[in-house]
């Protein structure tokens, strides 16, 4: 991707001291206002415990020696199917109201993406104002999903077999376990390490939408006493949010709904909105009842992905493309697809020793900006749409092999995960 020049006298660096980091905490809260209190909470106790986040990953822009920008980098690894990817994530990007205009953002921006370049991460992503990030090759490709249940569509009655109790650190294990569970369907999801539960327990959120309340999440306990479910609520003045879930069968999915509709009731709030993906065994659960199934999508905006490293991508997703060739009975077929990715090219290849990725020119070209590629590989667009367009002549064993490689998924990164 051809980036936006930088423009002349604009240092980018890590913060060097904890003063400065200070000073860029302050900077960025006061300008992603409307509560300062609460950005500001979130940078020095959340952001400062992220998994592997230290004080350089605050990057402050320099004018004259002067703090005039800042943003915050947060190392993720994400999930594709089998497939682990690292990424960038660029949160807090902040420019001081007297600076505005010119190009401190983008100074900041190509730093952002020279670090991803720089740790060989294949994917930047971030959650992204209107008609900004475009710039810097973003696209955008992770909707949000959730499901809502009027009060009155589910009946008093209890499921009389569980209990209630606050969640607490000593539930990582078992929450670690319900979560991943479900996650192999996903696409995008970010991967939760014991340390990135243990970074989310140390600050709350109860008034945020999108940030993590552990403090306020509850248990669901089985007759043996188990962790069967779990759920993050948070109340807002016209329905109650569960930002976070978590369900190990059909009757701790009966529990989780009465014991969510029972808290909406108390609280007097006449629905209840589940953020809940729809690959989840919840989402499908609810679909026994009368609920309204909500997909947002965002035109260049929110959930926006940039590709930094094709390369690393490709190899990393070697596991996940094996798994699927194996699952739709191609294993052992010959069969090639080139990936023609902005300049460069790399040939996929099924022959008599297997699956390997080449750079270099090859046969049945598939054209693609890094956009379109991006939204190919997750999931996000239609395969059958893309290879109509862009390989019309593509036939028989090639193009099962193409529908094995990218077949149609549901980006998702669980709202407690933002950043
Ligand atoms: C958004 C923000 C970071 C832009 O900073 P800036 O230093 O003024 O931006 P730059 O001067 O580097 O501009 C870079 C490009 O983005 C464009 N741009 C600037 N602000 C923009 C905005 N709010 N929306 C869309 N495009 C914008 C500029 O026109 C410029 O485009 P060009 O290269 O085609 O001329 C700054 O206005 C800010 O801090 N806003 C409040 C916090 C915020 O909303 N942050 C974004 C969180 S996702």
């Amino acid at each position: 991707m051809i980036r936006p020049e930088s423009k002349p006298g604009i240092e980018v660096r890590g913060a060097e001291s904890d003063v400065e980091l200070r000073a860029a905490n302050d900077l960025m809260a006061k300008t992603q206002l409307p509560n300062y209190w609460d950005s500001l909470g979130w940078l020095e106790s959340a952001g400062k415990v992220w998994a592997g986040v230290d004080r350089r990953h605050t990057r402050v822009a320099l004018m004259d020696g002067k703090m005039v920008g800042a943003l915050r980098l947060l190392p993720l690894l994400l999930r594709i199917g089998r497939a682990r990817l690292n990424a960038v994530g660029v949160g807090w990007v902040s420019t001081a109201a007297t600076h505005r205009n010119r190009g401190v953002c983008n100074a900041l921006m190509c730093d952002a993406l020279d670090y991803a370049e720089m740790h060989r991460c294949p994917f930047s992503l971030l959650y992204g104002v209107p008609g900004l990030y475009h710039r810097y090759g973003y696209t955008t490709m992770l909707p949000e999903y959730s499901v809502v249940v009027k009060s009155s569509a589910v009946s008093k009655n209890s499921a009389a077999w569980f209990l209630i109790r606050p969640v607490t650190k000593d539930d990582i294990p078992a929450l670690m376990q319900i979560h991943n569970a479900h996650e192999a369907r996903a696409s995008c999801s970010i991967v939760r390490t014991a340390a990135h539960y243990r970074g989310q327990f140390v600050s709350s959120a109860p008034k945020t939408p999108y940030w993590c309340d552990w403090d306020s999440a509850k248990a669901i306990l089985d007759t043996s006493g188990a962790l069967a479910a779990y759920f993050m609520p948070q109340k807002a003045s016209d329905e109650l949010h569960i930002k976070e879930l978590g369900v190990t069968g059909r009757l701790s999915c009966e529990a989780l709904l009465h014991a969510a509709m029972t808290m909406a009731r108390d609280a007097d709030l006449g629905s209840v909105r589940f953020h809940v993906p729809p690959y989840h065994p919840f989402a499908w659960y609810l679909q026994e009842v009368d609920s309204v199934h909500e997909a947002r999508h965002f035109g260049n905006r929110e959930g926006m992905v940039a590709l930094t490293e094709l390369s690393v991508c490709l190899k990393a997703m070697l596991p996940e493309w094996s798994h699927r060739l194996e699952q739709n009975g191609l294993e052992s077929c010959q069969a090639e697809c080139t990936l023609v990715v902005g300049k460069e090219s790399f040939r996929v290849v099924l022959d008599d020793s297997g699956l390997s990725v080449n750079k270099g020119p090859g046969r049945n070209r598939l054209v693609l900006s890094e956009q379109e590629f991006l939204r190919l590989l997750v999931g996000y667009s239609h395969v059958e749409d893309i290879l109509a367009r862009k390989a019309p002549r593509m036939r028989g064993n090639d193009y099962k092999f193409a529908l094995a490689l990218f077949p149609k998924r549901k980006p998702f990164i669980w709202p407690i995960d933002h950043f």
